[in-house]
């Protein structure tokens, strides 16, 4: 028996040797140690010795099970490294292949124009009204009749303004001017808001005008105000938006609303005010319309305008991206050519 121990030992540990692969190691643990393997067998054997040699070939046979375990053990140890590192030499990471990019999507340009804005407006001290406070379907009332226009004015003509069939005097905002009304209805001066929102206009669509666009509505209202704040808020607002100071021009104009009115317009962007075809010539490019709040606006709330006065704005959000980034066509905001909006 000890003989038979001697050549399974001499036979296992050979093999082991030879093994080269995990399948290998398997087989030879199948064989050898598992059990229904040949040494197992001898072991079961172990029980029909002698008293006096049972426990000799007893010790014998576990001393060459330990021996090919062992054996098997650091085989399997050579196995795993070698493999590992035939697996670092075969699948090598060449780090000079572009990656792969995956897409990611962003705030649309007037989302982002509109942010940037606001962002200038919060850090002078104004707050944002909710849209819920100025809704874009819209009563007669709060769009136009409560801003002072007279009941034969020409926006009022359903050429320029979308009624609707809900009811006559229901229609979309032509202007966030309305938020003006709603937010001296709902909050006591002194007032600082900015409210930016759709607006419709029924337009035939071009390069500079669609039926839907965005405009940012302004309010101060507080004791004291004069057209110098209106003057320094705007021109600072100018200053931040396009990133330098730049000249800007306050022409006499009306509004309704406002009394006195003005609009202001900005150097040209693109020919510095020497005049070129984005200018018409002129070298100026009107940017926002403004003015002093008329008294029968805020007599019209219930404000009383002997003891508060205050100003208003109201810019395209859709003109200010345009000039600020030399786009020609006001339709690229809503096409969703992702050509276009990936430029931002
Ligand atoms: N609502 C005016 C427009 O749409 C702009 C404006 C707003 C003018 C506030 C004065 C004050 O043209």
């Amino acid at each position: 028996m000890q003989k038979q121990l001697e050549e399974i030992c001499e036979k296992a540990l050979k093999e082991i040797e030879n093994a080269n692969s995990k399948a290998d190691i398997e087989k030879i643990k199948l064989e050898y140690l598992s059990r229904k393997s040949i040494l197992n067998n001898i072991k079961k054997g172990l029980k029909d010795l002698s008293p006096d040699q049972r426990p000799i070939l007893g010790a014998f046979a576990n001393e060459v099970a330990q021996k090919i375990e062992k054996s098997v053990e650091k085989k399997e140890k050579d196995i795993y490294h070698k493999e590992l590192e035939e697996k670092l030499e075969t699948e090598k990471i060449d780090i000079t292949l572009p990656g792969k990019t995956i897409p990611s999507g962003k705030p649309h340009p007037l989302t982002k124009t509109i942010e940037e804005i606001v962002t200038i407006f919060q850090g002078m001290g104004f707050t944002v009204t909710a849209n819920e406070n100025s809704p874009e379907v819209e009563t007669e009332y709060y769009n136009f009749d409560s801003l002072n226009f007279p009941k034969d004015h020409p926006a009022k003509d359903m050429q320029d303004t979308f009624y609707t069939k809900v009811a006559p005097n229901v229609l979309l905002r032509s202007q966030t001017s309305g938020a003006q009304i709603h937010t001296m209805e709902n909050k006591k001066p002194p007032l600082r808001i900015i409210s930016p929102g759709r607006v419709y206009r029924c337009e035939s669509v071009s390069a500079r005008k669609n039926n839907l666009f965005h405009q940012i509505e302004g309010l101060v209202i507080d004791k004291n105000v004069t057209f110098a704040d209106l003057k320094g808020t705007l021109n600072e607002f100018t200053r931040l938006y396009f990133g330098e100071a730049r000249p800007t021009r306050f022409r006499t104009s009306f509004f309704p609303f406002t009394e006195p009115s003005a609009e202001i317009d900005v150097q040209c962007i693109m020919c510095k005010g020497k005049g070129c075809r984005t200018c018409s010539q002129t070298g100026w490019l009107e940017i926002l319309g403004a003015g002093i709040v008329d008294p029968n606006v805020l007599q019209g709330v219930g404000i009383d305008p002997e003891i508060y006065t205050g100003f208003a704005f109201g810019m395209g959000v859709e003109r200010l991206a345009m000039l600020k980034h030399a786009i020609n066509d006001i339709r690229l905001f809503f096409n969703n050519d992702i050509r276009f909006l990936e430029q931002f």
